[in-house]
């Protein structure tokens, strides 16, 4: 037995046919119906009474999940369910809306409309059957004329967690579901314009009413343009401003009928591909700086308010991006007019994504099962909802100017029926771009306009830019996988798209950490009862968190994605203004010549620089002497706010402390070598290999033995390999995280301590032999000279160097090194060199699981308690409440246990961060796989 819902081929009844999206306005009615519903939840839709005695009150818009309905789950390819369209489970949970709303004065048509409801709606007026509804993302509008009344009238909605639409709707999110976007009434007057059009093209604006309307057209500042009495206008404009991402200059449309007004914003943007293959925005070559963005809430799930999703746009802003995807569905209509205001360029993704057909046997390759007719992209049964999903999407949209590509969905396969999307979206020659990832997978070149892929390596991605045989913009929809710790990538892709014209850009992967929260805690796939599916932590892979605040992955982006380039030259400056329609001289340019972090001279500057143009400026650099470095730091203001950095480091006298020869009194014993002057007292074991307590000054220093080692927790990015058997972390072939320090020898000679040992993991043979020699002066300076071979078969270290304890009460510090965030050698484009201020506390970073994090890059100085770290060469640095051990053993923060030390990490290198939680794993030239090494 079928149910209604599981019929492909009938996904609506009494939906009214897509039209263009606007709230109309003068003598037409809007009556929004957010607020409080009565709600009654069912888990089984056929236990639904005909008289719903008790009813529980519920927020629309809202989520079932959110708001303690049903449950929450968490999964990513996997269907919550069996993979047997088009059956949604027998038991399938129900949730009943009700509420009254009144009619004052009933004077036209009135008309309701729901802008997203999960899976699948019934609505009822007045207990009238008035239709059904698919489609989660897409909008539905019913026309409830005959079933309402002057007065108070009830309307019920009833939703369903699952239908056949479900099939097409296994996006890699929390299943949610609910009421979970805006819904309204209308009243407007009985012969209504109903589709509108504009296209603006040329320097003209036409405009298509469908019926006879007073139509007229503005400029930005409300000036008429123009005005005429037709169902079509064309409306010839002088010199018309053109609309780009940096420059969104909009027109206004406004239509009148009836009494009723309906405005529709417009812009001027051409897009073109060139003979290069570069995506042409009004004639100029752009680099797409993108983000994908879900809908995503910490305590709401897949509600965001406008204020949340204007917010989200700010700060996509200011982190320099401009481009974003609607993963993986059309956004609120409100989303849109945002990105048409503040200027995005936007790939306009339908709501579909098939990802569960995904062949998963033993040795069958990444493919859909795209020969069974049970596939939907093949299915001729699911042929027209596929196509009705384009031109949902389409036809309420395509007003918007910010949109300059349409995508069919993602992770679909490609099948007959998405080429029926394509074909349909082509015949509307509405001069943008259509986007499908899976046609590039599959080879099928030609049937869209960019070549579109997903986390390829730096090097697949060059040849893709080289070989001639790809007649097509390279495009990646998802790239840079900012899942917890990362990306590290994203600035090596930015250099690489300014380098190949084919290279037009692409999306990171993703805007925020998807997470539900739990007594406070951020709680992610697995947390939660009763999820027979899940992904783990797998949704928590935003550039920002989930309540937005930024992480050094955020800066990092907004770093690669910054519109200034510099070089630096014999004391010449090199500048190239990386914008594609902004002068500098909109903005501000300021230099800073420093040494040791003391600023020597400053100078700010007004360029007339022309977008993609470059400059030189001479700098006056004077004579420059100091301990730590000196360097010219560039900055690039816009409306008073910075919007890039760089940094050069400068040539300068370095002055280095005299340190005295003269080697320190000690003692022994069978244990331990003690070490004595005027002002401290060392105690280094033989046992051990290193000091155990350290006295300076009268105060003890160190909870505990300083070790060598070489673990870190590992980042959500280190985490995967991906084999045949599955996924495992990195570093655990080594078993890095079981530690054995084995010292062979020990002795002291003439003042100088000389251990030969070697460190390895359990089970296995020693991944490192070393030789440290240690020496104390009379003034109580420590030198330690580490030589390390690391045996030849063993992967890259996560990291090596000392790690000291200190006591609680040395908590804050002071660096000369890369902060003041934290940074990795190949996520350190936003960091800058100076001297610095932190403390352990400080440097803590809410990474949804606890992973590595706290690093800094370059350091050449950092001073902690009564000791001043000083390397002979840079190195790395991390001062952390915990140590490596605790937080890989945390899931979440709050299972994090303090040692109740100051955890000081003084290393000779840090691998790098990558992306390899879905993209590629830290690049080679960032891991630390020297065989020899020797730090001091
Ligand atoms: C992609 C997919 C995204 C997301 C991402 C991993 O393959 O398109 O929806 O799942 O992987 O975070
Ligand atoms: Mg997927």
């Amino acid at each position: 037995m079928k149910r209604i819902y599981e019929n492909p081929q009938k996904t609506s009844q009494g939906r009214l046919n897509p039209r263009s999206y606007y709230i109309p306005e003068g003598k037409s009615e809007y009556m929004l119906l957010n607020g409080e519903w009565n709600f009654a939840y069912f888990g089984r839709d056929f236990d639904v009474p005909e008289k719903i005695e008790k009813w529980d009150k519920i927020p629309v818009p809202s989520c079932w999940q959110t708001e303690g309905y049903d449950k929450v789950n968490y999964t990513n390819i996997n269907f919550p369910y069996p993979c047997d369209p088009p059956y949604a489970p027998i038991d399938n949970p129900c949730g009943v809306y009700e509420r009254e709303f009144d009619i004052n004065n009933l004077w036209g048509k009135i008309y309701f409309v729901l802008e997203g409801v999960s899976s699948c709606a019934f609505v009822y007026i007045n207990d009238n059957e008035v239709g059904f509804t698919q489609g989660s993302h897409l909008q539905a509008e019913f026309d409830i004329t005959p079933y309402v009344k002057q007065g108070k009238n009830t309307i019920r909605v009833k939703v369903l967690k699952w239908c056949c639409g479900s099939y097409l709707e296994d996006q890699d999110f929390f299943r949610m579901n609910g009421i979970f976007r805006d819904c309204y009434i209308l009243q407007r007057p009985e012969d209504h314009v109903t589709d509108v059009t504009v296209v603006s093209e040329k320097g003209t604006v036409k405009v298509n009413a469908g019926k006879t309307a007073d139509i007229s057209l503005f400029d930005a500042e409300g000036k008429v343009l123009g005005t005429t009495n037709a169902s079509q206008a064309e409306f010839k404009v002088e010199n018309p401003i053109l609309w780009n991402a940096e420059k969104p200059y909009l027109y206004t449309v406004k239509i009148e009928r009836d009494g009723e007004i309906i405005t529709q914003k417009t812009g001027f943007c051409t897009i073109e591909i060139s003979d290069k293959y570069e995506l042409l925005i009004n004639g100029v070559s752009v680099k797409l700086h993108g983000v994908n963005h879900h809908d995503t809430d910490p305590d709401n799930g897949w509600c965001q308010t406008n204020e949340q999703l204007r917010a989200d746009l700010e700060l996509m802003k200011k982190l320099n991006i401009n481009c974003i995807r609607t993963s993986h569905y059309p956004p609120t209509p409100y989303f849109l007019e945002l990105c048409d205001e503040m200027g995005f360029y936007v790939v306009l993704e339908t709501d579909i994504e098939t990802h569960g057909f995904l062949r998963r046997f033993a040795n069958v390759s990444y493919n859909y099962d795209s020969e069974s007719t049970d596939w939907p992209g093949t299915n001729p049964e699911r042929k027209n909802e596929h196509v009705e999903r384009m031109q949902r999407a389409v036809l309420r949209d395509r007003n918007h100017v910010s949109i300059f590509m349409w995508s069919t969905g993602n992770e679909s396969g490609h099948g007959p029926n998405h080429l029926a999307m394509i074909e349909w979206v082509r015949s509307l020659k509405d001069g943008r771009l259509v986007h499908c990832e899976d046609a590039s997978r599959k080879g099928i070149e030609g049937r869209t306009d960019v070549f579109s892929w997903m986390y390829p390596s730096m090097e697949w991605l060059e040849k893709k830019a080289n070989d001639e045989n790809c007649k097509q913009p390279i495009f990646l929809c998802e790239y840079s996988h900012a899942m917890g710790n990362g990306p590290g990538d994203v600035c090596d892709y930015a250099e690489l798209f300014y380098k190949y014209p084919n290279l037009i850009g692409g999306c990171v992967w993703e805007w925020a950490d998807h997470v539900v929260m739990k007594d406070g805690v951020q709680c992610y796939g697995g947390d939660f009862e009763g999820e027979l599916t899940n992904d783990e932590n797998f949704c928590c892979d935003g550039m920002v968190f989930s309540n937005r605040q930024l992480k050094a992955g955020s800066l990092e982006v907004k770093a690669a994605y910054q519109p200034m380039y510099t070089e630096l030259e014999n004391g010449t400056l090199k500048i190239t203004n990386r914008y594609d329609f902004t002068n500098y001289c909109d903005c501000e340019f300021k230099y800073v010549i420093s040494a040791d972090h003391k600023t020597v001279c400053e100078k700010t500057v007004t360029l007339n620089l022309a977008a993609h143009e470059t400059t030189e400026l001479k700098l006056d650099i004077p004579e420059l002497s100091c301990e730590y470095g000196a360097f010219v730091t560039c900055y690039l203001y816009k409306d008073g706010e910075e919007v890039a950095h760089t940094q050069h480091e400068l040539e300068a006298k370095l002055v280095k402390n005299e340190i005295k020869n003269t080697p320190a009194d000690y003692e022994e014993d069978e244990l331990n070598i003690y070490l004595k002057g005027e002002n401290f007292s060392y105690t280094f074991s033989k046992i051990y290999g290193n000091f155990t307590s350290m006295i300076k000054n009268g105060a003890e220093q160190l909870d505990g033995l300083v070790e060598l080692t070489a673990w870190r927790a590992p980042t959500d990015n280190d985490k995967l390999v991906r084999t045949l058997w599955g996924n495992y972390n990195i570093w655990q072939g080594e078993n890095f995280d079981t530690q054995f320090n084995r010292v062979y020898d020990c002795e002291i000679k003439e003042g100088v301590i000389t251990v030969n040992g070697s460190l390895a993991g359990v089970s296995r043979q020693p991944y490192c032999k070393y030789i440290l020699t240690v020496k104390v002066n009379c003034d109580g300076v420590v030198s330690f000279d580490l030589d390390a071979d690391i045996r030849e078969n063993v992967i890259w270290l996560p990291r090596l160097g000392f790690e000291f304890k200190f006591r609680k009460e040395y908590s804050d510090f002071t660096y000369f090194g890369m902060g003041p965030h934290e940074c990795y050698t190949d996520m350190r484009r936003s960091a800058l060199y100076g001297l610095w201020e932190s403390n352990s506390e400080k440097e803590y970073v809410n990474y949804v699981r606890p992973q590595e994090y706290g690093n800094h890059y370059g350091v050449r100085m950092l001073n902690i308690g009564e000791f001043k770290f000083i390397g002979n060469n840079v190195f790395e640095s991390r001062v952390s409440d915990y140590d490596s051990w605790a937080v890989s053993k945390a899931k979440h923060t709050n299972e994090i246990v303090a040692n109740g030390s100051t955890n000081v990490r003084i290393d000779y290198k840090v691998s790098g961060i990558g992306s390899g939680s879905c993209g590629p794993l830290t690049a080679p030239k960032y891991r630390l796989d020297e065989k020899k090494i020797s730090f001091k």
